[in-house]
């Protein structure tokens, strides 16, 4: 189906009201990959109830508050594991080695250059064909509110060097999920881990979240060639089309006639983020999206530097999903905190180098509230 059929399949079913969703079947996730066991947990706090699984540490479900206390899922995925393995790979899952973009898939370090896998025209998206995404992670703690999940990403996968242990804890906290990273390596490497969830705060992938009402706390962006590959350039967002600093609806101004939208058919921009005013836990707010139907509000709170918004150009209708409904066009917002695309090409970006005995960390929050 082309792009465009999709939406007229799409808009004729948009008027439904968000509806409180059934929890997934944990039968339905339990199998095995990479030889490991695969499994759906679910865990709980005062306002959410999350469900994740340990392929690709990938979030399935995550059923917030509505403005008259109803439960909406407000990620995009599938009801069943096998579903997830033949359907859209970046539905809620962990993705690295680098998530986002290298160019060519080439960098060099210390002198030596590497070759990642080319996964997306003539780059390198996500960590790769078996980028994290698409292993069975080791499930290392579980609790009510908290899961613990870790990777080994073995010295020359995806082409990447070194060895790298990856841990990664969900923890809801009241209206709070929690993602906490830690990385470590034996060797010299470049890493980029982000959390790849579609949200739709609807809780329907066949309404578009074109209606969302978006901020995003950055005054400039990288902008990139026809590809997605930073140029090198950091560009001011005033007076672009780009410009989240007030809060704007995400279909506004997305068809504008403006490059950089048209290189992404749509948002899929990396934005630097304003790191000017950080809490007691050093996180800056990335972005506030709102959907004004249902009242759901959704924060980001992190430690990262930038901030990917991606506004599910690329969904087409063909993918079934949960409630056996399509993923419509624009029926998914990701929003990913993380450093910058392409930086281990380019040395005026901050540094995305680990090397052994060092640490790696990450904290994002998603904050949820009603209005
Ligand atoms: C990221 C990228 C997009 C797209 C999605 C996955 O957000 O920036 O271009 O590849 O992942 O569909």
């Amino acid at each position: 189906m082309t792009a465009a059929a999709a939406i007229m399949l799409c808009v004729g079913c948009t008027t439904e009201a968000p509806r409180t969703e059934a929890l997934l079947n944990q039968s339905d996730y339990q199998t095995q990959i990479d030889g490991k066991p695969v499994d759906l947990y679910t865990l709980q706090s005062e306002g959410i109830t999350m469900q994740v699984t340990n392929y690709g540490a990938r979030i399935a479900g995550l059923w917030v508050p509505d403005r008259d206390g109803n439960k909406v899922d407000v990620v995009l995925g599938y009801p069943t594991i096998d579903q997830h393995l033949n359907g859209d790979g970046y539905a809620g899952p962990i993705v690295g080695r680098y998530g986002n973009r290298i160019g060519k898939g080439k960098f060099s370090l210390d002198g030596v250059e590497y070759q990642t896998t080319i996964n997306n025209g003539e780059n390198h998206l996500h960590g790769g064909i078996g980028g994290w995404s698409t292993h069975a992670w080791n499930v290392d703690n579980v609790g009510d509110n908290t899961i613990t999940m870790s990777y080994l990403s073995a010295d020359g996968e995806e082409g990447y060097p070194g060895n790298v242990i990856i841990t990664v804890t969900y923890t809801l906290a009241g209206n709070d999920l929690i993602l906490d990273y830690r990385a470590t390596t034996d060797a010299p490497t470049v890493l980029n881990p982000t959390s790849h969830c579609y949200f739709n705060l609807h809780g329907d992938s066949e309404v578009s979240t074109n209606s969302h009402v978006l901020r995003i706390n950055a005054a400039e962006y990288t902008p990139t060639d026809a590809g997605l590959i930073p140029t090198g350039e950091i560009a001011t967002l005033e007076g672009t089309p780009l410009d989240f600093r007030t809060a704007t609806v995400i279909g506004e101004r997305i068809e504008e006639d403006f490059e950089a939208l048209k290189f992404g058919a749509g948002y899929d921009h990396n934005f630097v983020l304003d790191k000017s005013t950080p809490n007691e836990a050093g996180l800056t707010e990335a972005a506030v999206v709102y959907e004004p139907a249902n009242g759901i509000e959704m924060s980001i709170l992190t430690d990262q530097v930038a901030l990917q918004f991606y506004s599910g150009n690329f969904f087409d209708g063909t993918s079934i999903g949960k409630g056996d409904k399509p993923l419509c066009y624009r029926a998914g917002i990701a929003l990913e905190a993380q450093g910058y695309p392409d930086a281990p090409n380019h040395d005026n970006f901050p540094s995305r180098v680990l090397r052994p005995g060092e640490e790696y960390t990450q904290q994002t929050i998603y904050r949820f509230a009603t209005k």
